[in-house]
């Protein structure tokens, strides 16, 4: 068995023994040694090397005459089981990170681009900070970037040097919003909408992680991600740097769209992200005579939320003042009027009621508890 901790499935980023995946060692007093493995799946892709690390480790230890290898499935309950625990050391061994841990993060996603996920991250970030939480976006959209556009803000990433860090973090931008506030970082705060191409040789990866690490989040109740389009990288990085990011995939209606977004939703999967929602976004278009147009087919939303067993969260019509919002640089959530702008709010209200509430120590609750505290202590200093 402490051999067999040596042999680690690169997928799930731990040992066989730890994950469970060793359910028996054979020794027999000729030297010959049977070892049971597990795999997740009959067909695992790893299973050859799988095999040819358990016999290497197991082949030189002194008395071993032959290795042989007892191939098993695990039962859907033992795959969760391990899934649970590679979630769980993925977590332990993930990378700092100045977002907070109470923060829910929500990565927003799809399978091909154009779909909305940009309008609809910006908008539900807006709706979610209105109702009093403080909300980060992180473009992840490193060279495709819109989120500066759809909010109105431009103004140029500032530094600062923090005690206890030889590095200067990077200060996001802010925003206040109703009771809340927004603080929002894009690669297009340092770059113009025009030398944005010359960051195509970047790699992608590093400079999420960069935002991730490198820039004074402070508080942050919650960190929406406007994910690039069609990239398993930013995923795979976000997975080991943020394991509890939660994916909200964007489809359209239309059928086909909807089989591109259960492969984004499969490979968030098998990066142990959990997919928490789909939003099915221009759903249909309503003219001024109040005829319904179907215009990007029906059901894909409703299709692909069944298929990955997660909830449709909301259906976003096809409106003109989407894209005008988008173009003035202020989300509809916040005061527009209309069908869109009262679904991106009923969206959001579900976010935080049911799909990811607030962790209660860094909600509202704690804000006021902190407040509440420092009023007690400024009266006892002022009665002493
Ligand atoms: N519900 C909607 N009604 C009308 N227009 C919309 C709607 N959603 C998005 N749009 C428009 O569709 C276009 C694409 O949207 P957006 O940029 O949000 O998509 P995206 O998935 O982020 O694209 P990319 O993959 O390029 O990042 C934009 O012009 C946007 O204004
Ligand atoms: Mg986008």
């Amino acid at each position: 068995m402490a051999l067999l901790r040596s042999v680690i499935d690169p997928e799930l980023g731990a040992d066989i023994v730890t994950l469970g995946m060793v359910p028996s060692v054979t020794i027999e007093d000729d030297g010959k040694v049977t070892v049971g493995v597990k795999l997740t799946i009959g067909g695992c892709p790893l299973r050859a090397q799988i095999k040819k690390d358990v016999e290497t480790r197991v082949a030189l230890h002194p008395g071993v005459r032959s290795v042989s290898i007892d191939w098993g499935e695990m039962t859907s309950d033992e795959r969760t089981q391990v899934m649970t625990k590679a979630r769980w050391n993925a977590r332990q061994q993930a990378p700092d990170t100045e977002v907070p841990v109470s923060c829910r993060i929500l990565a927003i996603a799809s399978g091909k681009g154009g779909v909305g996920k940009s309008s609809v991250t910006v908008n539900l970030a807006a709706a979610v900070a209105a109702q009093g939480f403080i909300v980060g976006v992180l473009d992840a959209d490193i060279w495709g970037f819109s989120v500066p556009r759809l909010l109105g803000i431009d103004d140029r990433l500032e530094a600062e040097h923090v005690e206890g860090s030889d590095k200067p973090k990077i200060i996001p931008n802010v925003r206040t919003i109703g009771r809340g506030s927004l603080k929002v970082v894009s690669t297009g705060f340092l770059v113009g909408e025009d030398t944005a191409l010359m960051w195509r040789g970047l790699m992608l990866t590093k400079a999420v992680e960069q935002f991730l690490r490198d820039v004074r989040w402070g508080e942050l109740d919650y960190l929406f991600i406007d994910m690039p389009p069609g990239t398993g990288d930013v995923q795979m990085g976000l997975a080991r740097m943020l394991p509890r990011t939660d994916m909200i995939v964007v489809t359209t209606p239309a059928l086909a769209a909807q089989k591109v977004a259960a492969r984004a939703a499969d490979m968030a999967r098998r990066s142990f992200l959990r997919v928490s929602g789909v939003i099915e976004n221009m759903t249909s278009f309503t003219c001024d005579h109040g005829q319904s147009y179907a215009l990007f087919g029906e059901g894909g939303g409703q299709a692909l939320a069944d298929e990955i067993g997660v909830p449709l969260i909301g259906r976003v019509p096809l409106e003109p003042a989407v894209a005008a919002g988008g173009d003035a640089g202020v989300p509809i959530s916040l005061d527009g009027v209309g069908p869109a702008a009262d679904e991106f709010r009923a969206i959001a209200k579900r976010i935080i009621d049911d799909i990811a509430p607030p962790t209660n120590m860094a909600g509202c609750s704690a804000r006021m508890l902190t407040l509440v505290n420092a009023a007690l202590d400024a009266h006892q200093a002022n009665a002493s």
